[in-house]
């Protein structure tokens, strides 16, 4: 179906936007701190006209689905509470959004962490900055994608899904400071690639388990006197925190230290290292894991050629991503899902999303 068939008209414009994957950095971004994203090969295409009523009209290729909405009516579920959040923060600007059609066609996995939404957000931003002529720079479409997210999708993210999908390509890994939004585009360690598959388990608690760490992280730099958890470096000083407010406020410290550590350039071997102790900490610190991606990331782990590998996005589900050496990337991925999927053929099924499938 294109955006002819559906509404019988041609599109004014359009825009993409890839998912992204994120190598290292998880759960800092609301806390201030780095991540290491890079975008994937898998895009979202939103095409807009002008709608000939005065309601919006949003069509989704993939889920084969359209949301007829009046344009002063929140679309409160599903994929079009994004295009619709995208509208809004861009009206509360004061820019005049006529009723529009909206197509939506995407190659991103939807609810395997890899931020199909942020995708859908840039795309739309972009393809509205386009119609209407706005004067938007990639960091402005990413602040306002992440507040579409949080005011209209209710997860409190923090800014690296939107980042990325504005600002990452499939060659570089995009080092980012979430606190003073600088970046850098570094190149994947010497003799690398990058693997990712899907677990197949459903992100279920996903919105409420993130909402809950978001608020644990807050309440444990209030006790410590700092703005966010970014400015304590030093370990030790969780010590004195409760219970689970300490492992929370460790993961972030070692998961940023560990961004730094790799954003300095070290070899695959160490990379690998970091990601694996990130996915440690993942699992025992943050307590964001579940049995079957500790299992996906055991396979990939001992693995021979696999420098390291761990849960990516923000866990309870959804894909573990692993570096690994050059040109060995399809071979180990479908090494581990022959056994991955045997040992959990009742429960779910994984499966390689990159190297892409396509
Ligand atoms: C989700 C959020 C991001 C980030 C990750 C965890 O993808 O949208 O802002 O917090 O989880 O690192």
């Amino acid at each position: 179906m294109d955006f002819q068939q559906i509404f019988n008209d041609s599109p004014e414009v359009w825009a993409s936007a890839p998912g992204r994957v994120n190598l290292l950095g998880e759960h800092t971004d609301y806390n201030d701190g780095f991540v290491l994203p890079t975008a994937i090969p898998q895009q979202t295409t939103v095409y807009i006209g002008i709608s000939p009523n005065p309601r919006h009209h949003f069509y989704s290729v993939e889920l084969a689905a359209q949301v007829d909405v009046a344009p002063n009516n929140p679309v409160s579920s599903g994929f079009g509470r994004y295009i619709f959040g995208c509208i809004q923060v861009l009206e509360k600007l004061g820019h005049k959004v006529p009723p529009l059609n909206v197509l939506v066609t995407s190659t991103v996995p939807i609810g395997s962490g890899l931020s199909s939404s942020a995708a859908l957000e840039i795309a739309t931003l972009k393809a509205l900055r386009s119609l209407l002529e706005l004067d938007l720079d990639p960091v402005q479409l990413a602040q306002l994608g992440q507040q579409a997210e949080i005011e209209y999708a209710g997860v409190q993210c923090g800014i690296m899904d939107q980042m990325a999908a504005s600002l990452a390509d499939t060659k570089h890994l995009l080092f980012l400071d979430t606190r003073t939004l600088e970046r850098q585009l570094l190149p994947l360690p010497a003799e690398s690639e990058i693997l990712v598959i899907d677990s197949g388990i459903p992100r279920t608690l996903a919105d409420s388990g993130y909402n809950q760490r978001r608020a644990e992280c807050e309440a444990a730099a209030q006790i410590l006197k700092v703005p966010a958890l970014r400015d304590v470096t030093d370990v030790k000083q969780v010590e004195t925190l409760p219970s689970p407010l300490q492992q929370r406020a460790r993961h972030v410290i070692t998961e940023n230290n560990r961004v730094l550590e790799a954003s300095k350039g070290v070899s695959a071997q160490r990379f690998g290292e970091l990601m694996n102790a990130s996915h440690q900490s993942l699992r025992d610190d943050y307590e964001v894991s579940v049995a079957g991606l500790d299992h996906l990331v055991d396979l990939l782990q001992n693995t021979p050629a696999v420098w390291g590998a761990r849960l990516t996005g923000a866990g309870f589900g959804g894909a573990c991503v692993a570096l690994v050496k050059q040109g060995e990337a399809n071979t180990i991925g479908q090494t581990v899902l022959k056994q991955y999927n045997a040992d959990h053929q009742t429960e779910y099924q994984g499966r390689m999303l990159v190297p892409d499938e396509l």
